[in-house]
């Protein structure tokens, strides 16, 4: 049977209050791991470009690199529900180049949802790709690839008038066809005010509890990330610590000659060292 979560279920969980686990993730091996667990959705975020590339933005992601992780992800986790996040320039050109793109996702990465981040400017590629029949979860609040213009992130919507403008930003992408919305770092009573009135499901990241959903940076998850994290994120293992110490321990092992061993390494079948040290004495 054919399991496949889909946006169906998405806007059941926000019907029947069932909170949405959602993860941002950019490879299969992690991804089939995930899929193991009671998580809904992946992203596979543009934030790949400072996690797996190790840019300071994500404005470095490009069409290509993104296609093939988001691809990667989904052979991993062939039943998750799977967003890709559109990369910079890949829908702010135009209504054609963002359609061009969206499909791209869809028809060589199997996602099934793309992912922009937008303001008003954007309400009629949000239009275009909704109408064309593919969704979109529009991404609000604070927008990364905005860095040029902001210079660095603070939390949105902390003064009412910006708060009622993000409301209103909001309503227009639901109105527009966002069949989902992302609120980054967003005052959490704002974010639920928006919650309550949105028809469509809002997957939170830094905004609250109000959300109908929450997804967070696998590697912040797992605790692998190192140096400081910022305020909303929350860490769940301590892999970073586990890495070093199994690499330590392998480079211990490889220059005292311990590894690899007798169970680590193939042998020649029986006799054939015998008959081989025969050969060789008889080799010219
Ligand atoms: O790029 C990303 O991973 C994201 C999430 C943090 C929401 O946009």
């Amino acid at each position: 049977m054919n399991n496949k979560i889909t946006i169906a279920n998405l806007y059941e969980a926000k019907e029947s209050g069932s909170r949405i686990a959602a993860v941002s993730c950019y490879d299969y091996t992690t991804a089939k791991l995930i899929s193991q667990k009671d998580v809904d959705m992946i992203l596979v975020g543009d934030s790949a470009a400072q996690i797996m590339l190790g840019f300071d933005s994500t404005l470095p992601a490009t069409m290509d690199f993104m296609v093939t992780i988001t691809s990667a992800v989904r052979r991993g986790a062939p039943e998750m529900y799977l967003v890709a996040d559109m990369p910079f320039l890949s829908y702010q050109i135009g209504v054609e180049t963002a359609m061009k793109n969206a499909g791209r996702f869809m028809a060589e990465a199997g996602a099934q949802m793309v992912k922009i981040e937008a303001n008003s400017a954007y309400i009629d590629i949000i239009k275009a790709l909704s109408d064309a029949g593919i969704a979109v979860m529009a991404h609000i609040g604070i927008r990364p690839q905005s860095i040029s213009k902001i210079g660095r992130f603070k939390a949105e919507a902390t003064e009412a008038k910006v708060a009622l403008e993000l409301i209103c930003l909001a309503d227009r992408m639901i109105e527009a066809g966002a069949s989902s919305l992302l609120l980054e770092g967003t005052a959490a009573e704002v974010a639920e005010i928006i919650t309550k009135r949105s028809l469509v499901p809002v997957i939170g990241c830094g905004s609250g509890p109000g959300c109908d959903g929450q997804i967070l940076v696998s590697s912040d998850i797992l605790g692998i990330s190192q140096g400081k994290l910022p305020k909303f994120t929350k860490s769940y293992g301590d892999l970073a610590a586990e890495t070093l110490r199994a690499v330590d321990q392998y480079a211990e092992e490889v220059k005292k000659g311990i590894f690899p061993d007798r169970e680590h390494s193939y042998h020649m079948k029986k006799g054939q060292l015998e008959e081989l040290q025969n050969l060789l004495k008889n080799k010219p």
